[in-house]
């Protein structure tokens, strides 16, 4: 939603100080090549928040048009190797999702220490530690585990969602 939004109201800002630049030609010499100098800007700025407007579009273009052909992806297609089109904000990712787009990036590295997803001797004193203390350093964070893994529009069950699948995988 956010994305949608605020290339228009860039847009409807730019679009206004472009007005205002226009009405004032009469105003002296001066005046009048600020003004210029205004549009240029105002020009150049429209420019660029239509181009940004129809990125946005594009990308939901892509996003609507990989859609419906997740539904019936079959393994080694490109749109089987997309998780992150999948993550779209209709309803809660599951955990293989968050932990493929959000958490991969340091689990399946080992990245700044963190344990990886299959290190079972790397899980296997976290997990003794109880699944509650597992969310809660995964949701506020812990040393080099920034607070939901980065993912700042993830849910906290989304997270939980995430911690089970890494935990299910490392045992
Ligand atoms: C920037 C790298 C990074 C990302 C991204 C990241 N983690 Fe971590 N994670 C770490 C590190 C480093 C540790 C080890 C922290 C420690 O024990 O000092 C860790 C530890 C953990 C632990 C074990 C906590 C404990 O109590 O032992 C869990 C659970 C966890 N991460 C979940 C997640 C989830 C879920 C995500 C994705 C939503 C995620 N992480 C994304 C770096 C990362």
């Amino acid at each position: 939603m956010v994305h949608w939004f605020s290339p228009w109201l860039l847009c409807g800002y730019n679009a206004g100080f472009r007005a205002n630049g226009g009405s004032g030609e009469n105003k002296g010499n001066f005046v009048a090549q600020m003004n210029k100098v205004w549009g240029l800007f105002a020009a150049a700025g429209l420019g660029l928040c239509l181009s940004v407007v129809a990125m946005a579009d594009r990308q939901q273009d892509i996003a609507d048009r990989i859609k419906p052909a997740g539904k019936s992806c079959l393994v080694g297609e490109e749109c089987a190797a997309a998780p992150v089109a999948v993550a779209s904000s209709d309803g809660p990712r599951s955990g293989e999702q968050v932990y493929t787009t959000k958490c991969f990036s340091c689990h399946a590295t080992g990245a700044a220490g963190a344990p990886k997803l299959g290190d079972a001797a790397a899980w296997a004193p976290r997990i003794a530690q109880g699944a509650e203390t597992l969310y809660t350093h995964a949701i506020g964070g812990l040393n080099g585990m920034p607070a939901k893994g980065l993912c700042m529009d993830c849910s906290d069950d989304e997270i939980k969602a995430a911690v089970d699948h890494m935990v299910a995988g490392s045992q």
